[in-house]
This record gives C-alpha cells, structure tokens and sequence, in this order.
C-alpha cells in the first residue's frame, strides 16, 4: 500500500467514534443480557461443541433461506444470516459487531480467515477464547491492526447487527468495510423491517441519534435510504430481500 493511500486510510480510522462511553454503553448491554438471557450459546468454547460434519462438507452449495436456517453446531441454534454458502466456505469473511463470537467460532470451522470487529470488550474477550485459531478478534479503535486487513476480505456479514446503526453510523461502518473489502467483495447487512402485526420494541427511524438508554433499540430504514448509503460509501446494491417473520430487509452490497 502507498504512503499516502496508508495516511488516509489511518485518518479515516482515527474518525471512527470509539470512545471509551461507547464500550461501556456495549459492555453493559452485555451483561444486562447474560443477566436475563441464557449466555450458554456464546459461552461454549468451539472445541465442546459438536459439529454438523454433513452441512460443513457441503455448506458451499447452500443458498441464503438455507443458510438462514443452519446449524453448524448441533448445540446451537441456526446461523440467521442471509448470505449463501459459497460466500463464506473458504472464504475471508468480516463481521463488525461480533459480540462474543457465535458466528465466528462457526464460521472459522468453514471459512479460511474470519475477522470479527466490536465496540465491547468484555465480548470480544469472550470471543478470543471460544474461536478456533483462524479467528482474529479486534476493538474498534485498533486503527493499527485494522489497517492491515485493507483490501483483503471477501465477505463482511452483519448478523443482529445493522438493526441497530442508525443512519450515521452505517455510513462509516459501511466505509469502513468498503476499505477492508477486495473488489467484488460483498456485504450481507440486515436492516430492521417491522411487520406491523408484530408487537414492537424501541424503534426509531434511521436518522434518529443513538439512544443511550437503549443501546439496543432498532433503526428502521427506507428503501431511499439504503439507496443513499449505497452512494455515500462507494458500494452497489447487488439486492433486497424481505423477510417478515425476522422483520429484516436483508440488503447485498458489492464493492
Ligand atoms: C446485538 S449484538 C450482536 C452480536 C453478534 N453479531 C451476534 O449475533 O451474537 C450487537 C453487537 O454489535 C456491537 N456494536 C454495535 N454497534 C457497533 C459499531 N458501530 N461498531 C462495532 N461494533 C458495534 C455491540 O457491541 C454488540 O456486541
């Protein structure tokens, strides 16, 4: 990489809005969640859990509906992502929001490389130590380490992720991901879609601020507005899919 191309690389990293309030926003929606929900699913090391030999021989066939619905450990529950197989088997695959790394001790067992990037670190610590070795796990403010996946990842996946970026942050996720991403590389991203006869949450429109009493509330977009990010971070949109019963508008980005 050229010096001039690394310096803007690290001036755009160096904006990303890491602050240590943000980490403890997230780090404490994780232990209000441990707290309430059953934590085994993200505690169990990779190594305990027992794997789905068929589906990992012949996940490169699956299409996205199948993959939605797959678990590649037999003690987990399905993956949720709409992304087909061949994305993923043998591929680098990036995840930003990674949490404590349910879909990265996964898909380290069919990908070549998985890097998963988040805000917490108590997750990301989790993470490190239930991943199998091709895993690597970074906070979002590790510009250095970052900076040396420039150019180098095949697919980045959002899983119980995009639902909760409002408008200005999936802007500079989405640049982000541009600048890890090879040409051609592509993006699962899932923005929340309410189905109205679903009884709903916290939900704010996208261009609504960030809600630090509800770390976890859900940012609902138009189509418009997937258009407008699409131009404001460089990407194409390959396609959308509507999925009522996880309200998800599952959105395709290319590079
Ligand atoms: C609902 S959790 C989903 C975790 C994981 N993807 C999973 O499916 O188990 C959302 C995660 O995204 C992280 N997060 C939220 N906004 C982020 C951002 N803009 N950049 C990096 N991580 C973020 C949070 O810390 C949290 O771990």
């Amino acid at each position: 990489m050229n010096f001039f191309k690394q310096k803007n690389n690290l001036r755009f990293l160096d904006s990303i809005p890491a602050s240590s309030r943000e980490t403890e926003r997230w780090d404490k929606e994780w232990i209000a969640y441990f707290n309430t929900e059953d934590p085994r699913p993200f505690l169990k090391d990779y190594q305990r859990l027992t794997q789905n030999k068929q589906v990992i021989e012949n996940i490169k066939q699956f299409s996205e509906e199948e993959i939605l619905n797959t678990c590649i450990c037999e003690e987990l529950p399905a993956l949720r992502i709409w992304i087909p197989g061949k994305d993923l088997a043998g591929k680098r695959v990036l995840e930003i929001g990674c949490g404590p790394g349910f879909l990265g001790k996964q898909i380290g067992l069919i990908a070549k490389k998985y890097v998963g990037i988040d805000y917490s670190n108590l997750a990301l610590s989790i993470a490190k130590l239930v991943s199998p070795a091709n895993c690597d796990y970074l906070h979002i403010s590790d510009r250095k380490k970052i900076v040396d996946y420039v150019d180098s990842i095949d697919t980045m996946v959002g899983r119980f992720f995009f639902i909760h970026q409002n408008f200005s942050n999936s802007i500079w996720v989405l640049k982000l991901v541009h600048l890890l991403l090879k040409p051609g590389g592509v993006i699962s991203a899932d923005f929340y879609k309410a189905t109205p006869d679903i009884q709903q949450g916290v939900v704010f429109p996208a261009k609504h601020a960030l809600s630090q009493n509800y770390p976890s509330c859900a940012f609902e977009y138009t189509e418009s507005e997937i258009k407008e990010l699409a131009t404001h971070s460089g990407l194409k949109i390959v396609n959308m899919h509507r999925h009522t019963e996880m309200q998800r508008l599952f959105v395709c980005f290319e590079k």
